[in-house]
Parts: C-alpha cells; structure tokens; sequence
C-alpha cells in the first residue's frame, strides 16, 4: 500500500541520515564485543526458556484431559520454580561479573601510557584535552575524539555542570560524568572508522543534542592529526577570511570561543581551534560546512534551543558569510 511504501522511504531516509555505526548490536571494540555477546546469551537464554514455558502451557491447553500424564505438583515447582531459575540465574551472573571485572580493570593498567584523553561534559556539548607525555595539555578539541585504531586509549571523564553520561556503544559500555567525580574508561577500536555517541544522561533541554564522534585511525594518521593540532591556527592571508576574523572578534564570539592563534576565551563555550576539520557542529546536531556554519551562527536558537548561544540574527549576510568562510579555513 501507498502508507506502507512512504513509511518504507522515510525509514530508509531516517537510517541512511546516520553518520557512524552507534549500536551495541554493532561491536567494533573488545569492550563491545563482550557487552554484545552477554546481551545474545541473554537474549538466546530467555527465549529458550520462553519456548519452554509457552511449550509446556500449550500442552496443558490442549491435550486431550484423558491423555494428561498426572504430573506431580511437588515436584515440578522444585524443578521448575527453585531449580532450573536457580542454575539458569546463577549462570549469568557469574558470567555477568566476570566480564564486567574485565571491562573494569585489567586492559585500563596496560591502556597507552603515553596520552590520556580527558572528557569533560557541559550543557550541551564536550570538551576533549589531550593529556600527551609530561607536557601536560597541549591540545584541546570538542565534540570529537581522534584515537589511534587498535590500541587501548585511557579516557577520563568529569563534569562542568550536571550528570551527563558518556556513550559510544559500538566501542564501549557507559560511564557517568559526575561532577566532582572523575571516572575512567577504555575506548579501543579494531579497525578504523567514524563511531557516533551519546550522552546517556537526561542532563537538560538539549541532550538529545549532545553527541559526539569518535574517529579512528591508522597510529600514523593519527600521529598526524594530533601534531597539527598542537600548532594554533594562522592569521588568514585572504581579504575576505580576514574580514571573518575581524568580525569574530568584534561581535564577541572570543568571549566564550578559545581560538589557538588569535585569542583566549573568558568564558567557557566549546574551543573552535582547527574547527574546519571536524565533521560535525554542535555537538553532533549538524554537518560541518561552510553553510551550517552560518546557520548555527545566525540561528543557533533554532538548531539549539536554549543553548548559551545567542542567534547573532542581525549579522549582515556577507558579514556572516565572510565568519562562516573564515571558521571553516581553520584546518
Ligand atoms: Cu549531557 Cu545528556
């Protein structure tokens, strides 16, 4: 039918819009891979125990009363209601607490010693910093985590503000962002690629809108990106990048935006050093390009309600333009 076809197309549109694997079903992590797997021994445990009680209430239903074998009342409640719920329970939470111990401590100690990637929450997006070596942070990102593929990376999380929840599902399990409080987890991907997260905590108007990426890559391409991204960004050679500058500054983005090279925020909004490389813009909401990127200057009310950013609606159109053009140059 007409209903069914449309409800096939907006499906396959709604599924096609996703950008990175997110799904739990959908492992690509040792971490993953084991909260996968307890979930199919649950998921395939209860169904069998399904098909067994439906079994036996269907015999009850309908065979024939004279053909009934009397069975004792006794001993199919010690059976059925103390043993088997007994044997099967015990089973998966010895399984359970077993692959969570593992989840918990061991591959953390031999986690890359040489980088630590801390992860902090704010109402609505994250800060990532790059702690490298001894010579404490020298990067800092947001809403999007660079890791080599293949190696297990220490992240550590807190928060600015309220609980959030850090969610990469096809890498890892959850972890709670409590302010106060830091937390640890893994992230290691096998292969690379682009995974999509979440944060898992209701934590205000715009959660839903608060994601992020976590892109793989090879150890030598994200060797790399993290050098580029240690150097601050240049001045702008061309005119009209150079007009985006200047009115940057003066409409005051520098108040809440760290930009390494031309100026250090005062207040806290997410740092747009090297913004031009990152696939997404707030916080996972919209694809980053020169476009959205006046969008969300001009209407961040729109994409974001009731996010710390004003919409800078009375921006000229070239003005908006000329900052949208110079944003996206910082790569
Ligand atoms: Cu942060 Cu929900």
């Amino acid at each position: 039918s007409r209903q069914l076809r449309e409800g096939l197309i907006i499906a396959t549109a709604a599924l096609s819009g996703c950008e990175g694997i997110q799904s739990t079903l959908t492992p690509r992590g040792p971490a993953a891979e084991s909260i996968a797997r307890i979930n199919w021994i649950m998921f395939w445990g209860a169904t069998a125990i399904l098909l067994l009680v439906m079994t036996l209430a269907l015999y009850a239903v309908y065979r024939h009363p004279r053909k009934r074998r009397p069975i004792s009342g006794n001993g199919m409640i010690v059976t059925g209601g103390v043993i088997l719920p007994l044997v099967a329970l015990s089973a998966l939470l010895i399984y359970g607490t077993h692959g969570m111990s593992n989840l918990r401590h061991e591959p953390y100690e031999g986690a890359l010693r040489t980088m630590r990637i801390e992860v902090v929450g704010n109402q609505w997006w994250w800060d990532v910093y790059y702690w490298i070596g001894d010579q404490g942070t020298n990067v800092i990102t947001a809403n999007e985590i660079h890791i080599p593929a293949g190696f297990p990376v220490a992240i550590s999380v807190r928060s600015n503000d309220v609980i959030h929840s850090f969610w990469v599902p096809s890498l890892a399990g959850k972890i709670d962002l409590v302010p106060g409080k830091s937390n640890r987890i893994l992230l290691q991907a096998d292969r690379p690629g682009v995974f999509r997260g979440q944060c898992a905590e209701f934590c205000g108007a715009q959660h839903a809108r608060m994601a992020l990426f976590v892109v793989a890559e090879s150890p030598h391409t994200f060797a790399t990106w993290l050098a580029k991204q240690r150097l601050p960004d240049s001045t702008p050679v061309h005119p009209i990048l150079q007009r985006g500058q200047d009115a940057f500054v003066a409409n005051g983005c520098l108040e809440c935006h760290t930009i390494r090279g031309l100026g250090k925020a005062k207040l806290r909004g997410p740092d747009l050093t090297h913004v031009g490389d990152r696939l997404f813009l707030a916080a996972g909401s919209i694809k980053n390009n020169p476009a959205n990127l006046a969008k969300i200057i001009a209407h961040s009310q729109f994409v974001k309600p009731g996010s710390a950013m004003p919409s800078f609606t009375e921006l000229d159109s070239d003005t908006l333009q000329s900052i949208a053009a110079y944003l996206w140059s910082l790569k």
